[in-house]
């Protein structure tokens, strides 16, 4: 059981704190800090021995590889190797930002940071804290989400808490996380590069600076490439202790089956909570409902959707039926990616 230090952090103690967070990383030890999309779970990333310690942390999967956080070119040019064209243009256009680059790596990456592959992911977060804290320690950060393998990715420092608190020496808390659902990651060492999972920098925003791309993520439905790259992409994800049920269709049918469902599993004797759009919200009267917000905007469906899962676990419903009638428009894609793995079955109305 290790002591976790909770750090508030704020204008006037920002760069002491930094400092502090900054020595934990340089002793090998594990930090979790904010980024713009979730909490990242932090060590240095060239240190075997602390990068060990997050997979042990969060009982991930060695196979399963982090993405490395820096905060200039130089780290980037450090730990990649032939690194495209393209991959500069989305470099200049969305970093700092939510978009993570497959490369592949320099020798000075060690193996258990990379899941023994031969590449490496990279991203530089749009967030003065992780930014800040990288840029002190003068190392790059492995870190992937700071939560309980399998569980919903941390919004807040009280999410990470509640699944680290005793398993990792710090946590910095900078508020909500602002985008809320992890980064976009390509994968650039292709001859065409492929999303391997959506975020909010969408196909488009990619396709307008570099051209066509690919689809490499499964989604209940088939990538384009055969390949599945993306090692993380064949486990159990952001699912909450309840049985998770997804209602896809047309607004008015997807309210109307949500309360037959809800009648049915209610007179069975389960406690059943409700994760709707603002338009069924409206039409449906239950105790354990919460609106992610409107159909039309998902990026306050995805502001809001790990820490409703998280919440409505936390009430000990038995099942959550998720109200899946939103746009699946820009960072609705990912939204969509992300409940898809978090469900059970996914039914259509
Ligand atoms: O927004 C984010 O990306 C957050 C914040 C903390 O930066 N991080 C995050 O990390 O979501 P994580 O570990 O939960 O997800 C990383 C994903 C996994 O699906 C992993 O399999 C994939 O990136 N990945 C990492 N390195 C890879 C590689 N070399 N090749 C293919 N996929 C890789
Ligand atoms: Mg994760």
């Amino acid at each position: 059981m290790t002591r976790t230090r909770i750090f508030p952090i704020n204008k006037i103690n920002f760069h002491d704190t930094l400092k502090e967070a900054a020595a934990i990383i340089d002793d090998g030890g594990l930090v979790a800090f904010p980024t713009e999309t979730v909490y990242g779970l932090g060590a240095n990333a060239l240190d075997t021995k602390a990068v060990r310690g997050i997979f042990e942390a969060k009982g991930r999967p060695a196979d399963n590889p982090l993405i490395v956080h820096i905060c200039s070119k130089q780290q980037c040019c450090e730990l990649a190797r032939n690194i495209p064209e393209k991959a500069f243009k989305l470099m200049e256009k969305f970093w700092p930002g939510p978009l993570t680059l497959i490369l592949e790596r320099q020798e000075i990456v060690p193996d258990v940071t990379t899941g023994g592959l031969d590449t490496v992911a990279l991203r530089m977060p749009d967030n003065e804290i992780a930014l800040g804290i990288i840029r002190v320690s003068g190392k790059p950060l492995a870190a992937p989400s700071a939560n309980l393998s399998g569980k919903p990715s941390p919004t807040t420092a009280q999410h990470v808490i509640s699944d680290l608190c005793g398993r990792i020496d710090a946590v910095i808390d900078g508020g909500t996380a602002e985008i809320g659902l992890e980064s976009t990651v390509i994968d650039m060492t292709l001859q065409v590069p492929a999303i391997l999972r959506p975020g909010r920098i969408s196909r488009e925003d990619i396709e307008k600076e570099i051209g066509s791309i690919t689809t490499g993520y499964l989604d209940g439905g088939h990538p384009d490439s055969a390949a599945v790259r993306s090692p993380g992409m064949k486990y159990t994800h952001y699912a909450p202790d309840a049985t998770v049920i997804l209602i896809e269709g047309a607004s008015v049918n997807v309210a109307r089956r949500i309360q037959e469902m809800l009648k049915t599993y209610e007179s069975a004797g389960l406690k059943v909570g409700l994760l709707l759009t603002d338009e069924s919200n409206m039409t449906i009267h239950q105790d354990d409902q919460l609106s992610l917000g409107s159909k039309d905007k998902p990026a306050e469906l995805a502001f809001n959707l790990f820490s409703g899962l998280r919440s409505l676990d936390a009430r000990g419903v038995d099942i959550i039926l998720v109200d899946g009638s939103f746009s699946r428009h820009g960072i609705g894609e990912a939204v969509s990616n992300r409940i898809r793995k978090a469900a059970r079955s996914i039914i259509k109305v």
